[in-house]
């Protein structure tokens, strides 16, 4: 939208004080009202986002971009979008664009989300925000500063069934006080293969854009779209690609949102018997401490060894979180939820949309009233619930050989950990072997605060709170 004098000045200002050039200022406005959006990324999310946005009549899908030009052409031609774009720092600093949604691999968002914003564009960057920390908490700063829009793609927020359940819970006291809560993520997903030889990237795909600020290092996986996610240089693991909509669900309706992170945390998995290329693990445990109710989270991509969709033995909702109260559990899920009492008889049921469409809509009424107040999902938001996934990540990247013993002493008076750990046994059990054999990784109890930690093994912990960019991609501190 149209910079106004006032709002450029600010901008300029805040700007002047930082080691890199005043924004672009878009010079164009559609004189129809229109939000003119550019789509960067042409994958699956894409192409979903470009369904979402399209149907908004406020919308125009100015232009489109990525890397790959084949998954551009066809996207372009799909929507009829005019332009298009191989590097997103050239859609970002076009005239002609309003709003820019990125939908690209996860090592991307954020530098795309702070170029953009500096560009004065409004954001509408994927979930998770954030490959590590400290350049999430640069896209917080940079909405604030260039004073634009940022939505995060949490759209689950967007779901009216939300507001619904959380009357339930907090004003109703639907099944007592809250006593603690399970995350789900049960989901098979395959082996990504391992080659003898590095993967060329196809000749249709710029290889230097696509990698961006990730490491120019051999990918040995069969595919190069998509398993990028299960990779530590361009992904987030499993709990960042599906577990976040949980733990922002649980952040949402449990927490009310007045944890930011946990004060504590302790998570142990592996990437076990598939013996491919990817890195990130496919089982995986976490405990958080809130400082109240505590928060344990369960993750299998791995199926049992005689059947490929079954992810392993798991109480609850495959996808979704179990809420333990004194009255009763809320079982929560995507677009639905059921409250059962605690002779295990159904009270409540919740119906919801998923939020696709709603969370696309109200990005778009937020950019149309420039008011961030408007947002289901703003950056901050966004931010917050990421770092429970990456929390995750870190502590079982820095775990240590694994020692069930240690597991005791996060306590678990609800005896939600050891079922999620019996779980896992359980599923290992299936290929005759077990965490130990499998040399299993459990992290310390690790501390957190102000968003680092503290104590055992914190030093090597900070140390994944941030990445080193390539020289061209280095990314703009504020
Ligand atoms: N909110 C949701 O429910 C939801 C669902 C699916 C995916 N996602 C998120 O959307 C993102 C994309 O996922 P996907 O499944 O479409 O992956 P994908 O691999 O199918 O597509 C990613 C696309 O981005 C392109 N790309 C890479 N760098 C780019 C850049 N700098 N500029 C423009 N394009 C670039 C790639 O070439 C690829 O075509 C991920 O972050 C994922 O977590 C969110």
């Amino acid at each position: 939208m149209k910079i106004s004098r006032r709002r450029f000045l600010a901008v300029s200002l805040a700007a002047g004080a930082l080691p890199f050039p005043a924004p672009y200022i878009s010079a164009d406005t559609n004189s129809c009202g229109k939000v003119r959006l550019g789509m960067l990324g042409c994958g699956i999310r894409g192409n979903q986002l470009l369904k979402e946005f399209s149907a908004i009549p406020e919308v125009e899908i100015a232009a489109v971009c990525d890397p790959d030009s084949s998954r551009l052409d066809e996207t372009a031609e799909k929507f009829n979008v005019p332009r298009k774009f191989t590097d997103p720092r050239e859609l970002i600093v076009s005239d002609g664009v309003d709003a820019v949604a990125a939908a690209v691999c996860n090592h991307w968002h954020c530098l795309a989300a702070v170029l953009a914003m500096r560009s004065g564009k409004d954001v509408y960057v994927e979930k998770p925000l954030a490959h590590n920390q400290w350049e999430g908490a640069q896209v917080v700063k940079a909405a604030r500063v260039y004073d634009r829009i940022c939505q995060v793609g949490m759209q689950q927020r967007s779901d009216p069934m939300q507001a619904q359940i959380k009357r339930f819970l907090h004003e109703e006291k639907g099944i007592g006080e809250l006593l603690c809560c399970r995350v789900n993520r049960y989901d098979v997903r395959p082996s990504v293969g391992k080659r003898a030889t590095p993967l060329e990237f196809p000749p249709e795909v710029n290889k230097d854009v696509w990698l961006g600020p990730a490491a120019d290092v051999p990918i040995y996986r069969e595919k190069l779209q998509y398993d990028w996610h299960w990779d530590w240089n361009t992904g987030n693991g499993e709990v960042g690609a599906w577990g976040i909509h949980i733990l922002d669900d649980v952040r949402n309706v449990a927490l009310l949102d007045r944890v930011a992170l946990p004060k504590r945390v302790m998570a142990g998995g592996a990437r076990v018997i598939y013996n491919d290329a990817a890195e990130t693990p496919n089982v995986c445990f976490a405990w958080y401490d809130t400082g109240s109710v505590p928060i344990v989270l369960g993750l299998s991509n791995l199926q049992t060894k005689d059947d490929p969709t079954d992810p392993g033995p798991f109480t609850g909702p495959g996808s979704g979180y179990i809420l333990y109260g004194q009255g009763g559990r809320l079982e929560g899920r995507r677009a639905g939820a059921i409250v059962y009492d605690n002779e295990g008889k159904e009270i409540r049921r919740f119906k919801g949309t998923g939020g696709q469409a709603e969370h696309a809509r109200n990005f778009i009424d937020a950019v149309l009233a420039h008011d961030s107040s408007l947002l289901h999902a703003d950056a901050k938001t966004g931010n917050d619930s990421c770092g429970w996934c990456n929390l995750v990540d870190i502590a079982t990247r820095t775990g240590h050989e694994l020692d069930k013993s240690q597991m005791a002493e996060v306590g678990d008076p609800a005896g939600v950990w050891n079922d999620v750990i019996a779980g896992c046994e359980a599923l290992l059990a299936t290929y005759d072997t077990s965490m130990e054999q499998l040399g299993f990784k459990l992290s310390s109890v690790l501390e957190i605060e102000d968003g680092r930690f503290l104590g055992e093994d914190a030093e090597r912990a900070n140390a994944l709170l941030k990445r080193t960019y390539r020289d061209e991609f280095r990314f703009p501190e504020i």
